[in-house]
């Protein structure tokens, strides 16, 4: 959705404007405010603190940011607290022991020193470039990839509706919903192009692509232009190990990869994401960065903390699933063709405006995204706790029917 659409469609929901955040207020108002706030928040956040303007104690179930509803664990906690003695220093040596962290969690070398006998080799030489969110490393990758050239999106994708921003050439997915490979790998043209984006799993599809096919792609492709995959939910993937593209990074593909924490480890709040690359491709996105220095103690002994904790992951998976076959077992039933998900969402088309459902679904304290695509109106609702699910599924049988 752009931007002049949101804010129509936001006015329209039944939200009161009185309701809203202050920042949110002053938008309305003001035109060059609202162009500044514009400006400045992605989609996704801009659904997020609408959605946030419900008085705390009305909502049921917060379903519209794919976020964790399960929390931190118990030792992701006690590591956040600990940390605070230590949090007057500077988190050098912390941030040195998350990325052995991450290079042991995802195979991916760490940088050597000049000497030999292992350690840091300095950050010209890392796989590895830690940033706030995976939001700041995709920022960067798109500042510096559309100064080169226009990036090639899937349409929708999850930067797909971010037009007015960034050069995008956009292609449209196949009849199922899939990234048309086939229509890329076709249209690439390196004197054009300097990006290939391909989110995987897809955000607000949730479907994947067959690795082979994809490592097929990027075998294609990334000698002419490079090829990004956000792989934020690939933790969710029936073979997230397999799945995802590091080897091609191993094999010095023109691959950048990028993680986040917010989702299978619930660090929305704590912000952490990092981008997976051969040196030379993340030095180029890294002057974008903050180079990792943005990024706090509690943080990053959290996460570590997090990475460690195998059994709170196992918990988070197992509930996702339970509640996320319960939620398209309800909407099949009931006759909507949700598309399979392998994210902590799941998107099908609904028979009335998006805009309209997500205001009568908020007015019953279930926050749900809308999209629109393909001239059909879309819900896309983010895996909650059974019993948010529960409170979906009864406030979505009121309203629809
Ligand atoms: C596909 C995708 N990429 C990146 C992000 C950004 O996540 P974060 O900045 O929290 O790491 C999101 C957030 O929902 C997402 O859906």
């Amino acid at each position: 959705m752009n931007r002049r659409n949101w804010l129509k469609n936001s006015a329209a929901m039944t939200v009161g404007a009185t309701a809203l955040p202050a920042l949110l207020q002053k938008a309305y108002a003001d035109p060059a405010a609202r162009n500044e706030l514009y400006m400045d928040l992605s989609h996704e956040f801009r659904a997020a603190l609408l959605a946030d303007s419900m008085p705390p104690a009305a909502v049921k179930a917060r379903l519209s940011a794919n976020e964790n509803p399960w929390g931190l664990s118990a030792k992701t906690k006690t590591a956040v607290n600990s940390s605070l003695t230590e949090a007057n220093r500077y988190a050098m040596r912390a941030t040195m022991d998350l990325y052995k962290a991450i290079s042991e969690k995802d195979g991916i070398p760490m940088p050597q020193s000049p000497a030999g006998g292992g350690g840091w080799g300095g950050a010209s030489k890392s796989y590895i470039k830690l940033g706030c969110g995976s939001t700041e490393l995709l920022n960067a990758s798109l500042m510096h990839f559309a100064q080169k050239g226009t990036i090639m999106v899937g349409d929708p994708c999850y930067i797909s509706s971010n037009d007015e921003r960034y050069p995008m050439d956009k292609v449209k997915l196949t009849a199922d919903y899939q990234y048309d490979l086939d229509a890329m790998a076709k249209k690439i043209d390196p004197a054009k192009h300097s990006l290939v984006y391909i989110c995987n799993p897809n955000n607000p599809t949730g479907n994947m692509l067959p690795a082979d096919k994809l490592r097929k792609f990027i075998d294609e492709v990334s000698p002419k232009v490079t090829v990004l995959v956000d792989e934020a939910y690939i933790d969710y993937a029936t073979n997230p190990k397999t799945d995802c593209m590091v080897d091609k990074i191993k094999e010095g593909k023109n691959v950048i990869v990028l993680r986040t924490l917010s989702k299978l480890y619930a660090f929305a709040g704590m912000r952490l994401g990092y981008a997976l690359g051969k040196p030379e491709l993340l030095q180029d996105i890294s002057k974008y960065t903050m180079n990792g220095f943005g990024l706090t103690l509690p943080t990053i002994m959290g996460a570590m903390a997090a990475f460690s904790d195998a059994e709170n992951t196992k918990m988070v998976l197992d509930k996702t699933n339970e509640s996320k076959k319960y939620t398209a077992d309800f909407l099949t039933k009931a006759g909507y063709k949700v598309i399979p998900s392998y994210a902590n969402f799941m998107l099908f088309p609904v028979n009335m405006k998006g805009t309209e459902l997500t205001g009568k679904l908020m007015q019953e304290g279930v926050m749900v995204r809308n999209w629109f695509f393909d001239g059909q109106h879309w819900c896309r609702v983010s895996i909650g706790t059974m019993d948010e699910m529960k409170a979906f599924t009864d406030s979505f049988t009121k309203v629809v029917s």
